[in-house]
């Protein structure tokens, strides 16, 4: 719970209640926004997103890793702003299909910072990573190995045929379940994703003599929203059983804070720290050695808040608070049972137990099943936070309503990056 003008860390770095009892994030006030751009809509801090990319890349440099990437987890808010923000600031990025490399691309990452993701990639999209030339292809099963030798044999790869191998990782199930929802767990042995260890050596054997293909080293990410390191350490002692390479992409998965009510996650600088002297540990960080980490969610959640309107407010058994959004801006409590916390943007203190309700046409259409809300009333701005990923990221038109627009915020001044869908592109894809 927030308390007087002090925020917990949930909200985006920097943000405050002002003199007016508002909340603002980005030096930008919340109402004031809200009356601007309209409900529901995505409220980022920018320079909270660039502190975090910030702080993973100087923790691997403190932790001694002269060779560390980090690899930005674009499913995790694939919106060209953020995209392009972490460009910038030197991050790559991780894209799982050609929607994803097309969108990287565009926001600016050279192909030589991309890795490509997949258990299920297209010949087409195999296609357009050989001819873009990304920093690596991360090989999920021995499908995709032939696959890859047939379009590499035909001319596909990027340069003179012949005269240049694709970079690849392959990527292995080290049989390490981390404690997650299993919606979102993939380290275990019965995963979809990645070799299981057992055939992982063949699958290393028969990368290396594939025609066409350079085998850098091995991949493995074992779930999100992790919040111990153990789970990691082991993930990394793994891996290191299955040989010697020069690269070693350990995946994401570092949890975030989402309710004050759940422990907290380990800290960036703690979680890179961990990483990095396990794989050191092991050799794996050695000297010519590369170290990639993918974070998604730990580096822009708690980087955003959403701004709703109430629209009504009833008392049966329990208090609806229902607003102008729902699972359309954030499927993660329906798909999850994730939880959230709501504040009024304007008053923050003495509060109640609510529902808050999305205005979907479904039962389960709760944004937050306890929310604590002081005294709301129609045409309050609601605020959640800690939504800033994978909420973009998996929104939709359910019940015809419009995407929500991204709002960039930074030292009071505030612009559009996405602005909301109209009615109009609802029929954009008609075929009349
Ligand atoms: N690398 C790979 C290969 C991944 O599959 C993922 C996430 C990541 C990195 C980034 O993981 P993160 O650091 O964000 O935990 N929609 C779900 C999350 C699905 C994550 C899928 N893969 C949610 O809303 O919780």
């Amino acid at each position: 719970m927030a308390t007087g003008t002090s925020l917990s860390d949930l909200f985006p770095l920097g943000s405050r209640l002002n003199d007016l009892g508002r909340l603002e994030v980005g030096g930008c006030d919340t109402i004031e926004l809200a009356r601007e751009f309209g409900t529901p809509a995505y409220v980022v801090a920018e320079e909270d997103l660039r502190a975090r990319a910030r702080a993973f890349l100087q923790a691997g440099r403190d932790a001694g890793q002269a060779d560390f990437r980090v690899v930005f987890a674009s499913k995790a808010f694939p919106c060209t702003a953020v995209l392009e923000l972490f460009a910038q600031e030197g991050l790559w990025c991780d894209v799982a299909s050609g929607g994803e490399l097309f969108l990287a691309l565009n926001a600016g990452f050279d192909a030589a910072r991309i890795v490509v993701h997949g258990n299920a990639k297209s010949e087409a999209e195999l296609r357009g990573a050989l001819r873009e030339g990304v920093a690596a292809i991360v090989i999920d099963n021995f499908d995709e190995i032939d696959r890859l030798e047939r379009l590499i044999g035909a001319g596909a790869v990027a340069g003179a045929a012949g005269s240049r191998s694709q970079p690849v990782l392959v990527r292995v199930t080290p049989d390490v379940r981390g404690d997650t929802h299993e919606k979102i767990s993939t380290g275990q042995a019965d995963s979809k994703f990645g070799f299981a260890m057992a055939d992982a050596p063949a699958a290393i054997a028969r990368v290396r003599e594939a025609h066409g293909l350079l085998l850098q080293g091995l991949h493995a990410h074992i779930g999100s929203q992790l919040l111990g390191l153990e789970p990691f350490r082991r993930e990394v002692a793994e891996l290191a059983r299955l040989g010697d390479f020069p690269v070693w992409d350990l995946g994401g998965g570092l949890g975030v804070r989402y309710t004050e009510q759940q422990p907290a996650p380990p800290s960036i600088e703690e979680y890179v720290t961990a990483l990095v002297r396990a794989a050191q540990a092991h050799g794996m960080g050695a000297d010519g050695r590369r170290l990639l980490i993918e974070p998604g969610r730990a580096l822009c959640a708690n980087a955003c808040v959403t701004l709703y309107t109430v629209e009504s407010v009833k008392q049966n058994v329990s208090r609806w608070v229902a607003v102008d959004g729902g699972m359309s801006d954030n499927l993660r409590p329906m798909l999850y049972g994730a939880p959230y916390e709501a504040y009024v943007a304007d008053r923050f203190a003495g509060a109640s137990s609510c529902v808050l309700a999305g205005k979907h046409c479904e039962s389960g259409d709760v944004v937050v099943r306890e929310a604590m809300l002081a005294d709301p009333k129609p045409g309050d701005v609601i605020v959640t936070p800690a939504t800033g990923a994978y909420g973009y990221a998996m929104a939709n038109n359910y019940n015809g309503v419009r995407r929500a627009p991204v709002i960039f915020c930074r030292d009071g001044d505030a612009r559009v990056v996405v602005r909301r869908e109209t009615f109009e592109e609802l029929t954009a894809r008609d075929v009349p």
